[in-house]
């Protein structure tokens, strides 16, 4: 059963996304070599609870932190720990929170080094990625163009995408129907209705597109350890457009001023 959703309920949806936005934007603000994951995650949490929200992946499934934060190879789920960044690293931060009984979900990989292209590259080309499927998410259309979108633009680019998981309906749970791949074909899949909100976050590898499970039971990593990169948003479709719910705008302006790329 697919959920869609009222004009108030995606009011109540632009609350708990616009949280997780600024949430993302207060890890930006603090993110540099040198820092543990886990301290990321303890502001995280911190955030978003005294702005009244609760994290949404915390006990989602028992996993056990408010961000995932995949690291290189790390395609997504890495968890919060000791793990020191690094210069050069790119950090996948991907965070989801409930306000109101809505949840929100987005994620941004950060390159905290100075001029590897080939690794700003993936980072443009997935943003793009993510860009040119929300382009394609108008009513009438289908899931499929989504994916064929993403994974057009992956190709092209000589990257290929990652097909284990996927993006999803997002509203009063997490995860809800419909499944959102980041790869398909024209003009297949459900057709896309008003109210309908889902994340879509393409997940791009610079080699191969095969990932294997960590022995931790929860992070993704590529096979062949080349980097990976996610980029995620949640979206409503209206009768008219599409409503980025979820912002970079707050990340960007504070990048804007820093060294992080
Ligand atoms: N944004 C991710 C997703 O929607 C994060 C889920 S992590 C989990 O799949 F821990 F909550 F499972
Ligand atoms: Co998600």
């Amino acid at each position: 059963m697919i959920y869609y959703k009222s004009l108030d309920e995606i009011e109540l949806m632009r609350k708990s996304s616009v949280l997780v936005s600024k949430t993302l934007s207060e890890i930006a603000k603090v993110i540099k070599p040198g820092i543990s994951t886990s301290s990321l995650d303890v502001l995280a949490e911190d955030f978003i609870r005294s702005n009244g929200g609760v994290p949404s992946f915390k006990g989602y499934r028992s996993y056990p932190y408010t961000l995932c934060i995949s690291i290189n190879d790390q395609v997504v789920h890495g968890m919060p720990g000791k793990r020191i960044i690094y210069e050069d690293d790119i950090v996948s931060v991907d965070c989801g929170a409930c306000l109101n009984g809505f949840h929100g979900d987005s994620a941004y990989t950060f390159y905290l080094g100075d001029n590897d292209k080939s690794k700003i590259q993936l980072l443009k080309t997935t943003k793009e990625c993510l860009e040119l499927g929300i382009k394609r998410a108008l009513v009438g259309m289908r899931i499929g163009d989504i994916g064929e979108a993403i994974q057009t633009h992956a190709v092209k680019e000589g990257y290929s995408v990652v097909r284990d998981l996927i993006g999803h309906g997002v509203g009063k749970k997490l995860h809800e129907k419909p499944e959102v791949p980041n790869f398909g074909k024209r003009g297949s899949g459900i057709v896309l209705r008003e109210g309908l909100t889902i994340a879509i976050e393409p997940m791009i590898n610079m080699g191969k597109k095969e990932v294997f499970t960590e022995r931790d039971n929860w992070t993704v990593s590529t096979k062949d350890g080349l980097p990976s990169a996610h980029f995620e948003h949640t979206i409503a479709i209206g009768k008219e457009s599409t409503e980025v719910l979820t912002t970079f705008k707050y990340i960007e302006e504070v990048l804007s001023n820093s060294l992080v790329y």
